[in-house]
Protein backbone atom coordinates (compact mmCIF):
# COMPACT_ATOMS: atom_id res chain seq x y z
CA UNK A 1 0.00 0.00 0.00
CA UNK A 2 1.03 3.31 -1.05
CA UNK A 3 -0.28 6.16 0.54
CA UNK A 4 0.44 10.04 -0.14
CA UNK A 5 -0.81 12.90 1.79
CA UNK A 6 -1.42 16.23 0.04
CA UNK A 7 -1.31 19.99 1.56
CA UNK A 8 -3.25 21.22 -1.42
CA UNK A 9 -6.28 20.01 -3.07
CA UNK A 10 -4.70 21.36 -6.30
CA UNK A 11 -1.42 18.99 -5.60
CA UNK A 12 -3.71 15.99 -4.73
CA UNK A 13 -5.71 16.45 -7.92
CA UNK A 14 -3.08 16.70 -10.15
CA UNK A 15 -1.36 13.58 -8.62
CA UNK A 16 -4.65 11.45 -9.16
CA UNK A 17 -4.78 12.98 -12.84
CA UNK A 18 -1.10 12.48 -13.40
CA UNK A 19 -1.80 8.30 -12.28
CA UNK A 20 -4.51 8.08 -14.59
CA UNK A 21 -3.27 9.86 -18.06
CA UNK A 22 -0.25 8.08 -17.21
CA UNK A 23 -1.76 5.12 -17.55
CA UNK A 24 -3.64 5.93 -20.77
CA UNK A 25 -0.18 7.54 -22.26
CA UNK A 26 1.70 4.46 -21.59
CA UNK A 27 -1.33 2.29 -22.29
CA UNK A 28 -3.64 3.77 -24.80
CA UNK A 29 -6.35 0.77 -24.56
CA UNK A 30 -6.71 1.46 -20.87
CA UNK A 31 -9.68 -0.43 -19.10
CA UNK A 32 -10.19 2.14 -16.55
CA UNK A 33 -12.95 1.33 -13.76
CA UNK A 34 -14.40 5.06 -12.73
CA UNK A 35 -16.15 7.05 -9.66
CA UNK A 36 -18.73 9.49 -8.90
CA UNK A 37 -19.33 11.60 -5.89
CA UNK A 38 -17.78 14.66 -4.47
CA UNK A 39 -14.44 13.38 -4.26
CA UNK A 40 -12.94 12.56 -7.99
CA UNK A 41 -14.43 16.32 -9.09
CA UNK A 42 -11.46 17.98 -9.13
CA UNK A 43 -9.39 15.29 -10.64
CA UNK A 44 -11.81 14.71 -13.38
CA UNK A 45 -11.35 18.52 -13.80
CA UNK A 46 -7.01 17.98 -13.97
CA UNK A 47 -7.46 15.03 -16.55
CA UNK A 48 -9.68 17.33 -18.84
CA UNK A 49 -7.03 20.32 -18.74
CA UNK A 50 -4.37 17.64 -19.57
CA UNK A 51 -6.46 16.56 -22.60
CA UNK A 52 -7.06 20.15 -23.73
CA UNK A 53 -3.27 20.40 -23.77
CA UNK A 54 -3.05 17.61 -25.48
CA UNK A 55 -0.99 15.47 -23.66
CA UNK A 56 -3.52 12.11 -23.58
CA UNK A 57 -6.31 10.84 -26.09
CA UNK A 58 -9.08 8.60 -24.61
CA UNK A 59 -9.88 7.55 -28.26
CA UNK A 60 -8.83 3.26 -27.45
CA UNK A 61 -9.96 3.82 -23.43
CA UNK A 62 -13.02 1.83 -22.28
CA UNK A 63 -14.43 2.53 -18.82
CA UNK A 64 -16.94 0.85 -16.44
CA UNK A 65 -18.18 2.93 -13.89
CA UNK A 66 -18.86 1.41 -10.47
CA UNK A 67 -22.18 2.00 -9.43
CA UNK A 68 -25.67 3.52 -10.54
CA UNK A 69 -28.89 4.83 -8.66
CA UNK A 70 -31.95 2.04 -9.37
CA UNK A 71 -34.86 4.17 -10.65
CA UNK A 72 -33.64 8.02 -11.08
CA UNK A 73 -34.15 9.11 -14.97
CA UNK A 74 -30.84 8.65 -16.80
CA UNK A 75 -31.32 12.39 -17.97
CA UNK A 76 -32.10 12.94 -14.18
CA UNK A 77 -29.05 15.50 -13.10
CA UNK A 78 -27.98 13.71 -10.14
CA UNK A 79 -27.75 10.29 -12.45
CA UNK A 80 -24.14 8.65 -12.64
CA UNK A 81 -24.31 8.04 -16.19
CA UNK A 82 -25.24 12.57 -16.37
CA UNK A 83 -22.56 12.79 -13.72
CA UNK A 84 -19.70 11.30 -15.94
CA UNK A 85 -20.86 13.55 -19.00
CA UNK A 86 -21.05 16.79 -17.24
CA UNK A 87 -17.52 16.50 -15.24
CA UNK A 88 -15.79 13.96 -17.72
CA UNK A 89 -16.99 12.48 -21.10
CA UNK A 90 -18.01 15.51 -22.95
CA UNK A 91 -14.72 16.97 -22.16
CA UNK A 92 -12.94 14.20 -23.59
CA UNK A 93 -12.49 12.08 -26.79
CA UNK A 94 -13.96 8.83 -25.29
CA UNK A 95 -16.24 7.49 -27.74
CA UNK A 96 -19.61 6.87 -25.86
CA UNK A 97 -20.06 3.63 -26.92
CA UNK A 98 -17.12 2.91 -24.57
CA UNK A 99 -18.16 4.35 -21.65
CA UNK A 100 -20.24 1.60 -19.62
CA UNK A 101 -22.30 3.18 -16.24
CA UNK A 102 -25.07 0.41 -15.12
CA UNK A 103 -28.40 0.20 -16.26
CA UNK A 104 -30.50 1.58 -12.88
CA UNK A 105 -33.72 1.71 -14.89
CA UNK A 106 -33.45 -2.09 -16.79
CA UNK A 107 -36.78 -3.78 -16.48
CA UNK A 108 -34.61 -7.12 -15.02
CA UNK A 109 -32.34 -5.75 -12.82
CA UNK A 110 -30.83 -9.13 -12.33
CA UNK A 111 -30.02 -9.52 -16.22
CA UNK A 112 -28.77 -6.21 -15.95
CA UNK A 113 -25.86 -7.20 -13.34
CA UNK A 114 -25.00 -10.13 -15.15
CA UNK A 115 -24.79 -8.10 -18.54
CA UNK A 116 -22.65 -6.09 -16.70
CA UNK A 117 -20.08 -8.49 -15.50
CA UNK A 118 -20.01 -10.05 -18.84
CA UNK A 119 -19.26 -6.71 -20.57
CA UNK A 120 -16.34 -6.49 -17.46
CA UNK A 121 -14.88 -9.50 -17.92
CA UNK A 122 -14.88 -9.13 -22.37
CA UNK A 123 -12.90 -6.07 -21.53
CA UNK A 124 -10.22 -8.14 -19.94
CA UNK A 125 -9.37 -7.15 -16.16
CA UNK A 126 -9.49 -3.51 -15.07
CA UNK A 127 -6.70 -1.89 -15.43
CA UNK A 128 -7.07 1.22 -12.53
CA UNK A 129 -10.15 1.17 -10.71
CA UNK A 130 -10.70 5.03 -9.12
CA UNK A 131 -12.81 4.88 -5.46
CA UNK A 132 -13.97 7.14 -3.18
CA UNK A 133 -14.89 6.24 0.22
CA UNK A 134 -17.62 6.40 2.26
CA UNK A 135 -18.64 7.62 5.61
CA UNK A 136 -19.11 3.90 6.84
CA UNK A 137 -16.83 2.48 4.82
CA UNK A 138 -18.50 1.58 1.58
CA UNK A 139 -16.81 0.96 -1.64
CA UNK A 140 -18.66 1.78 -4.78
CA UNK A 141 -22.18 1.00 -2.91
CA UNK A 142 -21.12 -1.89 -1.27
CA UNK A 143 -22.61 -1.24 2.22
CA UNK A 144 -21.64 -2.55 5.45
CA UNK A 145 -22.89 -5.87 5.54
CA UNK A 146 -22.42 -9.66 7.29
CA UNK A 147 -21.30 -11.12 3.40
CA UNK A 148 -20.12 -9.34 0.84
CA UNK A 149 -20.94 -9.76 -2.96
CA UNK A 150 -18.62 -10.53 -5.55
CA UNK A 151 -20.41 -9.55 -8.66
CA UNK A 152 -22.73 -6.73 -9.64
CA UNK A 153 -25.71 -6.39 -7.77
CA UNK A 154 -28.60 -4.64 -6.41
CA UNK A 155 -28.14 -3.18 -3.15
CA UNK A 156 -30.28 -1.07 -0.21
CA UNK A 157 -28.69 2.02 0.50
CA UNK A 158 -27.99 2.53 3.40
CA UNK A 159 -29.50 5.59 5.24
CA UNK A 160 -26.39 7.40 6.46
CA UNK A 161 -25.52 6.69 2.86
CA UNK A 162 -28.98 8.61 1.41
CA UNK A 163 -28.05 11.19 3.93
CA UNK A 164 -24.65 12.00 2.77
CA UNK A 165 -25.74 11.72 -0.75
CA UNK A 166 -28.92 13.78 0.06
CA UNK A 167 -26.88 17.08 -0.65
CA UNK A 168 -26.90 16.56 -4.45
CA UNK A 169 -30.54 16.36 -4.14
CA UNK A 170 -33.39 19.15 -2.87
CA UNK A 171 -34.28 16.45 -0.39
CA UNK A 172 -33.76 12.95 1.34
CA UNK A 173 -36.85 12.08 0.07
CA UNK A 174 -35.63 12.17 -3.66
CA UNK A 175 -32.29 10.50 -3.05
CA UNK A 176 -32.98 6.40 -4.50
CA UNK A 177 -33.26 3.83 -1.74
CA UNK A 178 -31.32 1.41 -3.93
CA UNK A 179 -28.94 1.50 -6.53
CA UNK A 180 -26.51 -1.21 -8.61
CA UNK A 181 -23.20 -1.55 -7.68
CA UNK A 182 -19.69 -3.64 -8.82
CA UNK A 183 -19.35 -6.47 -6.72
CA UNK A 184 -15.99 -5.70 -3.91
CA UNK A 185 -14.51 -9.11 -5.86
CA UNK A 186 -14.95 -7.40 -9.22
CA UNK A 187 -13.11 -4.10 -7.28
CA UNK A 188 -10.40 -6.39 -5.78
CA UNK A 189 -9.77 -7.74 -9.70
CA UNK A 190 -8.54 -4.26 -10.87
CA UNK A 191 -4.56 -4.60 -11.45
CA UNK A 192 -3.86 -1.02 -9.44
CA UNK A 193 -6.51 -0.04 -7.06
CA UNK A 194 -6.64 4.39 -6.39
CA UNK A 195 -8.42 4.95 -3.75
CA UNK A 196 -8.93 9.21 -3.02
CA UNK A 197 -10.04 10.44 0.04
CA UNK A 198 -10.72 14.21 1.51
CA UNK A 199 -11.77 15.88 4.56
CA UNK A 200 -11.85 15.77 8.57
CA UNK A 201 -14.81 13.75 8.07
CA UNK A 202 -13.26 10.67 6.73
CA UNK A 203 -10.32 10.90 8.92
CA UNK A 204 -11.68 8.05 11.12
CA UNK A 205 -12.75 6.15 8.42
CA UNK A 206 -10.01 6.38 6.20
CA UNK A 207 -7.56 5.05 9.28
CA UNK A 208 -9.79 2.37 10.25
CA UNK A 209 -10.14 1.07 6.42
CA UNK A 210 -6.35 0.84 6.43
CA UNK A 211 -5.17 -0.32 9.60
CA UNK A 212 -7.74 -1.79 11.33
CA UNK A 213 -9.56 -5.18 11.26
CA UNK A 214 -10.62 -6.99 7.84
CA UNK A 215 -13.83 -7.45 7.67
CA UNK A 216 -17.06 -6.61 6.10
CA UNK A 217 -18.34 -4.42 8.18
CA UNK A 218 -15.83 -2.37 7.16
CA UNK A 219 -16.20 -3.29 3.08
CA UNK A 220 -12.68 -0.71 2.06
CA UNK A 221 -11.06 -2.59 4.82
CA UNK A 222 -10.99 -5.75 1.96
CA UNK A 223 -8.64 -3.08 0.17
CA UNK A 224 -5.32 -3.74 2.68
CA UNK A 225 -5.25 -6.91 0.55
CA UNK A 226 -4.52 -5.77 -2.84
CA UNK A 227 -1.19 -6.21 -3.70
CA UNK A 228 -1.24 -2.59 -6.02
CA UNK A 229 -3.12 -0.16 -3.58
CA UNK A 230 -2.16 3.68 -4.10
CA UNK A 231 -4.07 6.30 -1.44
CA UNK A 232 -4.20 9.62 -2.22
CA UNK A 233 -5.73 11.65 0.85
CA UNK A 234 -6.06 15.51 1.69
CA UNK A 235 -4.14 16.68 4.81
CA UNK A 236 -7.63 16.16 6.69
CA UNK A 237 -8.72 12.76 5.72
CA UNK A 238 -4.65 11.66 6.55
CA UNK A 239 -4.77 13.17 9.73
CA UNK A 240 -4.59 9.88 11.60
CA UNK A 241 -2.47 8.23 9.30
CA UNK A 242 0.86 10.61 9.47
C1 LIG B 1 -21.08 7.58 -2.96
C2 LIG B 1 -20.63 6.69 -4.14
C3 LIG B 1 -19.24 6.20 -3.91
C4 LIG B 1 -18.43 7.35 -3.36
C5 LIG B 1 -18.85 7.61 -1.93
C6 LIG B 1 -18.25 8.85 -1.34
O1 LIG B 1 -22.35 7.35 -2.51
N1 LIG B 1 -21.46 5.60 -4.50
O2 LIG B 1 -18.71 5.70 -5.13
O3 LIG B 1 -17.07 7.03 -3.36
O4 LIG B 1 -20.26 7.57 -1.82
O5 LIG B 1 -18.84 9.98 -1.89
P1 LIG B 1 -18.21 11.43 -1.84
O6 LIG B 1 -17.00 11.41 -2.72
O7 LIG B 1 -19.27 12.33 -2.38
O8 LIG B 1 -17.87 11.71 -0.40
Amino acid sequence: MNVLIFDSNEKLNEAGANIITGLVQTNPRAVLGLATGGTPVGVYEQIVKDYKRGLVSFRGVTSFNLDEYVGLPVDHPESYRSYMNHHLFRHIDIPAEQTHIPNGNAEDPEAECRRYDELIAEAGQIDLQLLGLGHNGHIGFNEPAHALIRGTHVVDLAEETRRANARFFNSIDEVPKQAMTMGVGTILKAKTILLIVRGADKAEIVHRALTGPITTDCPASLLQTHPHLVVLLDREAGRLMA
